[in-house]
């Protein structure tokens, strides 16, 4: 048998760093076969449509998708819709997964291993708003039933975790505001507290969202696993990239009940995009995770073991105080993942 991945790079720097993924997930020696498809800015201005049904077809199909990036125009252009978020929607993924892991590379912290479950349907990020003249407003729904499932998500990685470890427990804290937004972070975090009581191996806290921003600076070891909101969890989570070597190196995945998405958490990086500079980390730990949901953990961890060995020989892009290409990155990955006894 052979897994299917859908291969969808979008605009900018994802043409570039989403073949070196694919090529690193060829390198495990894993039978993959590979199902180009096409999304983004670029695809609407030729077809007129940002996410063809053929390309949702084909992650359907699929099951699983590296998505590169896509451009946003900056003025709102008339049936133009950001595919990542029309994909969110499409395949209900629900909980959006950032992890932040220490790297062998000069401005990334020691030490650091925790990750961030985002939910990822509703909350501030969904966009309802409107305006009444000079009066704008944004809807913030929160939902018992969005709130369990990302709490649950959350909960069983914890636990995995906890499995993981010889002292066999592991952190979840809850992040909210719910000292203002009472109702709305209020249910939130009742809500993933409930379902929290049921997983007795795991230390459950919870954290005001500006104070887990000012530890995410001042002492990022304490965490372990976040649980919390939309718009939140996305500004956490790049604050998190920073810590480990910034953009460039920060995997992310979109579980759903039947699909998942996985994507480097950058853009399209238009300042450096066709230039060969983009760093490939990011996509290529995306990739990672994609295995990690295909039940393929050693090839995960080997993919890993890889990236830390390149960074570690300093074979770095400029974003990271290096010289090497995307290419050179890329291929020094591979070369270790084809070398290195991993059996
Ligand atoms: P960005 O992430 O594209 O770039 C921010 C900075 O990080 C830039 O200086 C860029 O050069 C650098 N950077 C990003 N990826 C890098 C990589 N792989 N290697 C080295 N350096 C890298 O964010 P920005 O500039 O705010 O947005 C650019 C475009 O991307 C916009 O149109 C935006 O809407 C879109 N975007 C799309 C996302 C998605 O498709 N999921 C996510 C974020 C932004
Ligand atoms: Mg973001």
């Amino acid at each position: 048998m052979s897994y299917r991945v859908c291969l969808i790079p979008g605009d900018g720097v994802g043409q570039e760093v989403i073949p070196a993924a694919a090529e690193a997930l060829a390198a495990t020696g894993l039978p993959i076969e590979f199902v180009p498809a096409d999304a983004g800015w670029g695809c609407f201005e030729r077809t007129g449509e940002a996410l063809p049904d053929a390309t949702v077809d084909a992650v359907r199909h699929c099951g699983v998708a590296l998505f590169g990036a896509t451009q946003s125009p900056l003025r709102k252009v008339e049936g133009y819709r950001s595919p990542i978020l029309a994909m969110r929607r499409a395949f209900d993924l629900y909980a959006n997964v950032r992890p932040t892991r220490s790297l062998p590379v000069p401005d990334s912290r020691p030490g650091l291993d925790f990750v961030i479950f985002r939910e990822n349907t509703e909350g501030l990020y969904s966009g309802r708003e409107r305006r009444d003249g000079d009066t704008a407003i944004a809807e913030r729904v929160i939902t018992r039933a969005a709130s369990e499932r990302i709490a649950r998500a959350a909960c069983e990685a914890a636990a995995r975790r906890a499995a993981g470890r010889e002292a066999g427990r592991a952190r979840l804290t809850i992040v909210h505001k719910a000292n203002v937004l009472g109702i709305t972070d209020g249910l939130f975090r009742d809500t993933v507290r409930e379902v929290a009581a049921a997983y007795t191996m795991l230390d459950v806290g919870e954290m005001l969202v500006d104070a887990a921003a000012m530890w995410l600076v001042k002492d990022p070891a304490r965490f372990d696993v976040i649980v919390t909101t939309n718009l939140f969890g996305d500004i956490l989570s790049d604050a998190a990239a920073g810590l480990v070597g910034g953009l460039g190196v920060a995997p992310s995945a979109n579980l759903g009940p039947a699909v998942a998405v996985f994507e480097p958490v950058h853009g399209s990086a238009p300042d450096i995009a066709g230039q060969g500079v983009a760093n490939p980390i990011g996509a290529i730990l995306s990739a990672a995770l994609l295995l990690d949901r295909l039940g393929e953990t050693t090839h995960a961890g080997r993919i890993r073991a890889a990236v830390d060995a390149t960074l570690g020989a300093d074979v770095r892009t400029p974003d990271l105080g290096g010289t090497a290409t995307t290419g050179e990155v890329t291929r020094a990955v591979i070369e270790r993942l084809e070398t290195r006894d991993w059996r």
